[in-house]
């Protein structure tokens, strides 16, 4: 092949692109690209981004088997409900020091983050828990209750099974 023959073009080379060309090609890509990512946000915004919490009014089936005085703690609440002679009671198992969830036990309760005490009416035996567990309101008979954990009344209230 001679020099001449290479320098010669064919028409089926390309054309070397320009920088102007290729300059003006970028920007016109990126322009396409931000819009496209600004869509797909647009897109995502009417959804919401939190989770709905569950309702705090909450249906129960105490268990046939559950002895009086002792506690049933629903699965994923922070209530224990106690079935005894005198009826059906909720008890928040929030303590009311800085908000851990209190343990129940045979004596009460107990705060597993800095040791407080209760009595199984929810009253503080020992600190630093500043007042009593709160007490919920119940509502239901038999073995189906409901409980709300935004209702709050007077300890000692029972609701009649
Ligand atoms: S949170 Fe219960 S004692 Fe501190």
């Amino acid at each position: 092949m001679t020099v001449k023959a290479r320098e010669q073009k064919s028409r089926l080379d390309p054309e070397p692109m320009p920088r102007r060309d290729f300059l003006g090609l970028s920007a016109i890509w990126a322009m396409g690209a931000a819009l496209f990512f600004s869509l797909l946000g647009m897109l995502r915004l009417p959804k919401a981004a939190v989770l709905s919490s569950p309702s705090k009014k909450f249906r129960i089936t105490l268990p046939k088997a559950l002895a009086a005085g002792e506690a049933y703690v629903p699965p994923g609440r922070a209530v224990a409900v106690f079935r005894d002679d005198a009826g059906v009671h909720a008890i928040s198992t929030t303590c009311t020091h800085l908000g851990c969830i209190v343990k129940p036990t045979t004596e009460g309760f107990e705060c597993p983050c800095h040791g407080s005490l209760f009595a199984a009416d929810g009253s503080v035996t020992r600190g630093p828990a500043p007042r009593s567990l709160d007490w919920l309101k119940v509502q239901g008979s038999g073995d189906a209750w409901i409980v709300d954990e935004e209702s709050r009344v007077p300890p000692g209230t029972r609701e009649q099974a």
